[in-house]
């Protein structure tokens, strides 16, 4: 079976390698020259773990292919992917501008049956206005050549995306004919070994399960989050609270972590997205407004936590800064809570010095030389008056707290992640503060 994914992005490079992997012939299509002959090359655009192994690996056995030319590969494909960026616009909503190029140059020039898949994360209805550009280019073209959509969303995560691809808890799937339906069981087989669901449904229903999902998950964070800044206020320990409740098999114990705000290329654009969606059609989203506006205030709490332990006199402080990317295991840097931190530590006069595992190439071509760059751990917190942890990287877990005490200038860890024992940390006398503990 031979598909095309358009777009090499994150859902596009994994998509695309993993079909490979279990033996389909991919076409991955980008309109970057760059990234697409960097690929041949075996140089990847982002961090994944083993994803470029695996990119390399199919590249070499000549099932990956990469190109810049959509319309070649439409001639050779049965199944096209589609998942181009859907960035967020001024007002929230999803910019549809790639995802409407993709269809538009599929309906000039596609010359056989083609099942159209919609990855990228779009609004309800998007698949429909696929169809009838498509559509409006076959009639243009005065041809009469037959094609189905599908909406197949993509529930991977940065940093695990490969086992999330090959073994998900459930793959969803609209569509609109019995043709399409068969193809796509027929691509999906090879998966089903790993034990999971295809779960079929209409293509409005695919399309807003994955804001449902994406919007769920990032309400349980935000509801924790509200919960952590109230227990800490009347002396409760929301790491108690949070095992106390995940052990209700209703509830579940999964994505229940507070910290200093959700990040990433999901959750703030899709709940942004679904606030939207809700307002257009006359039905504003109250909860999740609510969920954006708590986490917009979290990512300042770690800034407030430091405010207040100096009374406000951050003036000339050094502060050490250990996590940029949104979370551990990758480098991506999107809506991350590190940059609204820096952004208020830097205008409150601190002097930031930042060290990440992985992410600080991508850290000083977004920000530059807004703050200084350390060699390791302990090299970021040398003369410091205070560590700030943002993102729970493993090789934060256990520092040499002995070692930290004393290149130090003040002995105080803010930790956004709540990943310190608050003991162990008086122990080795530092002033601790954490997230609703
Ligand atoms: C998310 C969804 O999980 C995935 O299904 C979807 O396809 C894309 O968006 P991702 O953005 O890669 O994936 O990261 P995820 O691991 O879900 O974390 C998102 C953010 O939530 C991170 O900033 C993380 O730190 C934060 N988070 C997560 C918490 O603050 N607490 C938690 O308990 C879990």
């Amino acid at each position: 079976m031979k598909i095309a994914i358009v777009g090499t992005g994150y859902v596009g490079l994994v998509t695309g390698t993993c079909f490979a992997e279990m033996g389909t012939d991919v076409y991955c299509v980008d309109v970057d020259t760059q990234k697409i002959e960097n690929l041949k090359k075996g140089i990847i655009p982002i961090y994944e773990p083993g994803l470029e192994e695996m990119v390399k690996r199919n590249y070499q056995a000549d099932r990956l292919h990469f190109t810049t030319e959509l319309k070649d590969c439409l001639n050779e494909v049965e199944v096209l992917f589609s998942a181009v960026g859907t960035p967020p616009d001024e007002d929230g909503s999803a910019d549809l501008k790639y995802v409407l190029d993709v269809a538009r140059t599929i309906g000039r020039y596609m010359t056989k049956y083609l099942l159209v898949v919609t990855k990228s994360t779009v609004p309800v209805g998007t698949a429909q206005i696929i169809k009838q550009t498509i559509q409006h280019e076959l009639d243009l073209r005065e041809m009469d050549i037959p094609f189905d959509i599908a909406s197949n969303p993509e529930f991977l995560k940065e940093g695990t995306a490969i086992s999330d691809f090959m073994s998900p808890d459930r793959v969803v799937v609209g569509v609109e004919t019995e043709r399409a339906e068969a193809l796509m069981t027929k691509l999906y087989r090879p998966f089903l070994l790993n034990n999971f669901r295809v779960i079929y449904m209409d293509v409005p229903s695919a399309e807003m399960t994955k804001y449902a999902a994406n919007a769920m998950l990032a309400t349980r964070i935000s509801f924790m989050n509200d919960i952590a800044n109230l227990c800490e206020i009347i002396g409760a320990d929301v790491n108690m609270v949070r095992k106390g409740i995940g052990t209700d098999a209703r509830i579940g114990s999964r994505f229940l972590y507070p910290g200093c705000g959700y990040g990433g290329s999901c959750f703030p654009k899709d709940v942004k997205a679904l606030v939207k969606t809700g307002l257009v059609n006359g039905y504003p989203m109250r909860i999740l407004q609510a969920v954006e506006d708590v986490n917009e205030s979290q990512k300042t709490i770690l800034f407030d936590k430091l405010y207040k332990h100096y009374n406000g006199d951050l003036k000339g402080k050094k502060i050490a800064l250990w996590g940029l990317a949104f979370k551990p295991e990758t480098d991506d840097m999107r809506e991350a809570p590190s940059l609204v931190l820096i952004d208020k530590m830097v205008d409150a006069g601190c002097q930031v010095t930042a060290y990440d595992p992985i992410a600080m190439t991508e850290a000083k071509r977004r920000i530059g030389d807004k703050v200084d760059y350390a060699k390791d751990i302990y090299d970021s917190v040398v003369d410091a008056d205070a560590l700030v942890l943002v993102t729970e990287w493993k090789e934060f877990r256990m520092p040499s707290w002995n070692a930290i005490r004393k290149l130090m200038s003040v002995p105080l860890v803010i930790d956004g992640r709540n990943i310190y024992d608050k003991t162990e940390l008086a122990e080795n006398g530092f002033i601790y503060y954490c997230i609703g503990r």
